[in-house]
């Protein structure tokens, strides 16, 4: 199962659009009653405005009716075990638990498995904000 995500993740890595990193990224996300979101990154002439492969994937998620997320994968044309970025790690504990699975993969498929609290301890939550 892991695998199939894996290969949501490079799918839509293809379609990234990383013309000034040339640092194609792409995510995949499944929710817990199956359904897959998947983005690639996302990038611009005014470079930070740009945005992260795992972010187009939330947003998709979201218009796709979102729910609960309890795997994530992410890969990287370029590297191995890509890590989401410390602002995706933030966006992608707004929608799931400490226990969701992230999924490393190198070229060929997953080669570890951490957990979404693993990436994220302490991590910022808004319960005070509602
Ligand atoms: N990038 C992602 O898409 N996800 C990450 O978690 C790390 C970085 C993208 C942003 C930018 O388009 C490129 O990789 C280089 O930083």
């Amino acid at each position: 199962m892991a695998h199939d995500l894996y290969l949501a993740a490079r799918n839509a890595m293809a379609k990234a659009h990383a013309p000034y990193s040339k640092f194609p990224v792409g995510a995949a996300l499944r929710t817990e009653d199956g359904r897959v979101f998947a983005g690639a990154n996302i990038e611009v002439a005014s470079y930070p405005e740009g945005w992260c492969a795992e972010t187009t994937a939330l947003g998709h998620y979201v218009m796709g009716g979102g729910g609960r997320i309890v795997e994530i994968a992410v890969t990287a044309e370029r590297m191995a075990r890509i890590t989401p970025c410390g602002g995706c790690r933030q966006r992608l504990a707004e929608f799931a638990g400490p226990e969701a699975k992230l999924y490393l993969c190198d070229e060929t498929g997953v080669v570890e498995t951490v957990t979404l609290g693993e990436m994220l301890p302490y991590g910022f939550t808004g319960e005070i904000l509602k």
